[in-house]
């Protein structure tokens, strides 16, 4: 059976990689689960200096899923590329590294800096950052970059042009009409979209008549986002011909091959590693069963095959 899949003239083993944010930078499981087994890690989104993220409580549990609003928290590229990197580059499997900034030019400079290392695959641009420059004067209200299509064509463009390694653009949902940033993305030379990252929420503690997240709102991830990362995926599958990783509440076989039938190419795991870390090798064994049992070949027999009567 092969589950290999390559986008971006990267071949993936399988098409499981761990999520941004979820998984660390991959030494914290090493115990946990047989890494090399999984199609690939995305980073931690890293920023080029340190950054201290958002003060706690940022994380809480809701129904079906959970809040974050950890923020940007992270050591910066120099400490990425003296420890973390040096670890994810004796592991066999493909490493995506998530890029971050509150400035195009943060962007950039991250994305030329990664292109001069070995042992990275592709780079992961995550949009759902505030636009610091195109804060609007005094307002609170800061336009994410993923949010402005102007904007997202311009800073992908910049990067692409900066940058040796493939790049994937990871959306917001965070948006009226997804194909509009998905479109834009590939106009600027996107190699593959990333769909979906958190939709904003609150949960309010009615004891205390207070938010429970310290900065009011945060991200949803998990099983109750998954019927909108699906939606986004599909629409997206719609306007785009580059490739399409999809996620978003996925935690089985079913769920993944939900996103393969809607057009994602790839598949990544967040939340659910939280609960049980072997989620990642359970999902490829999973896939392979149903791959058996349909007499299927490859999972690219699945991708975008969702039929509309
Ligand atoms: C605690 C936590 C931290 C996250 N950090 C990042 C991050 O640094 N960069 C990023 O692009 N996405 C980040 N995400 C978003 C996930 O990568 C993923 O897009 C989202 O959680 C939806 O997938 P899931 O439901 O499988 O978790 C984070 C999610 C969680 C729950």
């Amino acid at each position: 059976m092969k589950l290999e899949v390559e986008i971006a003239e990267i071949k993936f083993k399988n098409q499981i990689i761990a999520a941004s944010g979820t998984f660390g930078y991959g030494e914290e499981y090493k115990e946990l689960i047989d890494i090399e087994k999984i199609g690939g890690i995305v980073t931690k989104s890293i920023t080029l200096k340190p950054t201290s993220g958002n003060p706690p409580p940022r994380i809480c549990e809701v129904e079906s899923g959970m809040l974050n609003s950890i923020g940007l928290q992270n050591e910066g590229l120099a400490s990425f590329l003296r420890e973390k990197l040096t670890f994810l580059k004796k592991i066999n499997t493909n490493i995506i590294v998530s890029i971050a900034g509150v400035k195009e030019k943060e962007y950039i400079e991250l994305a030329r800096q990664l292109s001069r290392e070995d042992g990275i695959c592709a780079i992961e641009l995550n949009l759902s950052c505030p636009n610091i420059k195109d804060k609007a004067g005094g307002s609170s209200q800061v336009l994410h970059f993923g949010q402005d299509e102007k904007i997202l064509y311009s800073l992908v463009k910049k990067v692409k042009k900066e940058s040796k390694l493939p790049i994937f653009v990871k959306l917001t949902p965070n948006v009226t009409d997804i194909t509009l940033p998905a479109k834009a993305a590939e106009r600027a030379g996107a190699d593959a979209l990333t769909l979906i990252n958190t939709p904003l929420a609150m949960a309010v503690d009615i004891e205390e008549k207070i938010p429970k997240l310290k900065s009011v709102t945060g991200g949803l991830s998990g099983p109750a986002i998954k019927p909108i990362a699906l939606r986004m995926v599909w629409q997206a599958a719609q306007v785009v011909n580059i490739p399409i990783i999809g996620v978003g509440g996925i935690a089985s076989a079913e769920d993944a091959i939900e996103f393969m039938l809607c057009g994602a190419t790839l598949i990544q795991i967040g939340t659910a590693v939280f609960l049980e870390p072997e989620v990642l090798t359970r999902v490829i064994e999973e896939i392979e069963k149903y791959l058996k049992k349909h007499n299927l070949n490859s999972p690219r027999d699945l991708i975008g095959g969702l039929i509309i009567k």
